[in-house]
């Protein structure tokens, strides 16, 4: 995120002038709406309704569980506004679902779908005239689930609050839609069959984030993660996963590795994969893909592009990876026919600009 530095909006209802203003051009997550949607769970009185309440600092004790032992989990979701003014969050029951999935694996309390749905609706509610309606800008949405217990003992927690931000954010975080180097982690590892790798919990991220860290300062965006345990097979970058684009005879094939629990499950992923699926698409499979495969493809031009996929990031390609023998270009180097394709089909169904025959969008 690095054009982003959230920063509470002093004023969470500007004048129409200042809020268009903003709404041009919000970066990533610049601006906060100034609100923030809570929900308290407690082991002997069960969950709280959402509450409505101004962006605020979190008051915690400071030996709360989430603190001291990584209890933490979020997610990223987004709010879209179509050309006719409504809004609607995009799959907000999957990522519900994903939530509460990675809080099970952290041995917290998973918050009902139907709530966190209901609380992210509400809070898109307060704030809808914070929603931008730019292409392929939206309302960024970030859940937080964390336990708050004060116990400095090892245990589940009997409380946990979960906080949702809102914030405007053009289409893409980072650098935009401009094709991203990425470098092969060759030392480290970021997730392992059995641990955490699938959950958005705040570990993942600080486990990878030394390698990330590193590899910018060698001039690279972002870290290509390999398996833990052969070190040979392509599992996802640190904040998105990663399609591959593969001339098949006179057409193409998207691939993209498999969810094995090393691999976050994007959602954004799975909305590629289904709507390649449809009439028109490139076949598209989950697949696992070695190094090895990937350079020779890139050396004889087998694989034509790769693209990276996330919420926030949406899709970007990808157009140089390192290795420790040096950089290979990605096609020419720029974004590829299929990666522009994939990003339009999606953002077209987020915006409400093609039908949304899979019922992804739930209006507010
Ligand atoms: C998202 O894409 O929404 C994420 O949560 C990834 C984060 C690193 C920006």
């Amino acid at each position: 995120m690095s054009d982003s530095a959230p920063a509470p909006c002093p004023d969470p209802d500007p004048d129409p002038s200042a809020l268009r203003a903003i709404l041009k051009d919000p970066g990533f997550c610049r601006y906060s709406t100034g609100r923030v949607a809570v929900v308290d769970w407690d082991a002997g009185t069960g969950w709280s309704e959402p509450v409505i309440a101004p962006y605020a600092d979190l008051a915690m004790d400071p030996a709360a569980l989430g603190l001291h032992y990584g209890q933490a989990v979020f997610e990223g979701m987004k709010a879209f506004r179509a050309a006719d003014g409504t809004v609607s969050l995009f799959r907000p029951d999957d990522h519900g679902r994903r939530l509460a999935r990675s809080a099970a694996r952290l041995a917290m309390t998973p918050m009902p779908v139907e709530l966190c749905t209901r609380a992210c609706a509400a809070l898109v509610a307060a704030v809808a005239h914070w929603v931008p309606g730019g292409y392929g800008q939206s309302l960024y949405l970030r859940p937080l689930l964390i336990s708050t217990e004060a116990e400095l003992g090892l245990r589940p927690s009997r409380r946990q609050r979960c906080v949702i931000l809102a914030h405007p954010a053009d289409p893409c975080f980072g650098a935009g839609f401009r094709p991203l180097s990425v470098t092969v982690a060759t030392d480290a590892v970021r997730a392992v069959r059995g641990g955490t790798g699938e959950s958005k919990c705040a570990g993942n991220y600080a486990a990878g984030l030394l390698t990330r860290t590193e590899a910018q300062a060698r001039g690279y965006d972002e870290v290509l993660w390999l398996d833990g345990l052969e070190r040979r097979w392509i599992e996802e970058l640190s904040t998105m996963n990663v399609l591959l684009v593969w001339r098949d005879g006179d057409g193409v094939r998207l691939t993209t590795p498999p969810c094995d629990g090393t691999i976050v499950r994007g959602l954004t992923r799975d909305s590629l994969l289904t709507l390649a699926a449809g009439p028109g698409g490139p076949a598209a499979a989950e697949e696992p893909t070695s190094l090895d495969a990937l350079l020779d493809g890139l050396r004889d031009g087998r694989l034509t592009e790769i693209a990276a996929c996330g919420t926030a990031g949406v899709v970007v390609p990808v157009g140089r990876v390192g290795t420790p023998d040096g950089d290979l270009t990605v096609g020419d180097g720029t974004e590829g026919p299929v990666t522009a394709l994939l990003r339009r089909t999606l953002l077209d169904v987020q915006q409400g600009r093609t039908p949304d025959t899979h019922g992804w969008l739930r209006p507010v």
